[in-house]
């Protein structure tokens, strides 16, 4: 049946009808598949190319070529054509990410509920924490303090119960400024000197958090960052006992994380604190059930607490003998973290503008 004439006859329109084809797929996604139909194994081209076995054998070499030539012309225009899909589906990408971030507009400092349009700038996820934890113990009836976050090493550890070469300092890995004699002057690794800060100058008795930046020499990774937040309380009154401890740790647990949800407690050191405690709470994931995010304990371990340390007290010039009191203090991007499932905490310093709209 097949000649060569026929198959001659047959390649202008079968390459016109494919041109078509692929004109008229205009996505990148329906255009990939009309190529692969119309230059692939099961094309008409391919088909064509099959009947040469029935042409007679000094025929077959002549409409081998020709078909070669309609398939080499298809796939050049094809190939131009894919070109131009390409890049105009790059367009529509970058177009649906493009970020102008002079369009985006001072908004109230809060996005109302609901309120997701990236046009309205709003505080960061780790801020908002940071605002809610102060709203929390102001309720409570403490104050909120802050302090520099470049500190002497009496602050950050000497006055802390640790002096120099002590082997607890060895619990924060420290970054040191050139200010000074060498190891003087660092970055504070806790919000613990403010404590020492607030016994030294304020009147008695306190009540109060501090919140602030702190910074460790450790590289970023899914649950650290060199560059945290932190929450300290401090409570120094007289008669202060670590049942007051426990039980203003439970009142913030369920003021914060809701009704149902609980603390506890577990033994641990610190040099400042005496005893000291590690607290965890009811997993704020699965409330307590059991789940990934707290292995399955339904607890959350938060941060570390502890009745302050007679020697504290004897280096702000407190009488340990009228006075206690106990400190507590826990991260707050941690925690952050911890209440929004982020699988890596690396999102929060990213500023990539899709994360950040989201909270
Ligand atoms: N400063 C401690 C830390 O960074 C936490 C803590 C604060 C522990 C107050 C006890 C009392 O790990």
């Amino acid at each position: 049946m097949t000649d060569i004439e026929s198959i001659r006859s047959a390649l202008p329109q079968l390459v016109e009808e494919a041109k078509r084809q692929l004109r008229d797929a205009t996505d990148l996604e329906s255009f990939v598949e009309a190529e692969r139909a119309l230059l692939g194994k099961r094309s008409p081209l391919a088909a064509l190319n099959a009947t040469l076995k029935d042409l007679a054998p000094a025929d077959r070499g002549k409409a081998g070529e020709a078909i070669n030539e309609a398939r080499s012309q298809l796939a050049e225009f094809a190939g131009s054509l894919r070109r131009e899909r390409e890049a105009e589906s790059n367009r529509r990408r970058v177009d649906a990410e493009r970020l102008d971030l002079s369009e985006i507009t001072a908004g109230p400092r809060r996005a109302p509920l609901g309120f997701s349009d990236n046009a309205v700038g709003h505080l960061h996820l780790v801020n908002q924490t940071r605002d809610e934890l102060e709203d929390t113990f102001i309720a409570m009836g403490f104050d909120v303090v802050e302090g520099p976050e470049a500190e002497t090493d009496w602050y950050n550890f000497e006055a802390l119960n640790m002096p120099p070469d002590h082997p607890a300092r060895g619990m924060w890995d420290t970054l040191y400024l050139r200010l000074g004699s060498p190891e003087t002057v660092l970055l504070r690794t806790h919000t613990s000197p403010v404590q020492v800060r607030l016994m030294e100058s304020a009147k008695l008795p306190i009540y109060a958090v501090m919140p602030g930046r702190c910074y460790r020499r450790d590289t970023p990774d899914a649950r650290h960052l060199p560059v945290f937040h932190q929450i300290e309380g401090l409570v120094v009154d007289e008669g202060i006992t670590f049942g007051d401890m426990a039980g203003v740790i439970e009142a913030f647990t369920e003021s914060f994380f809701g009704e149902g949800m609980h603390s506890r407690l577990r033994p641990s050191f610190f040099p400042f604190t005496e005893p000291s405690g590690e607290f965890e709470v009811t997993c704020p994931i699965c409330g307590g059930g059991g789940c990934r995010t707290c292995s399955g304990s339904g607890w959350i371990e938060l941060g570390g607490c502890g009745m302050v340390d007679p020697n504290v007290f004897e280096a702000t010039g407190i009488d340990p003998e009228r006075y206690s009191g106990f400190a507590f203090g826990f991260g707050i991007d941690r925690l952050a973290q911890v209440r929004t499932s982020l699988a890596d905490m690396r999102v929060l310093l990213d500023n990539d503008i899709r994360f950040l709209s989201q909270f």
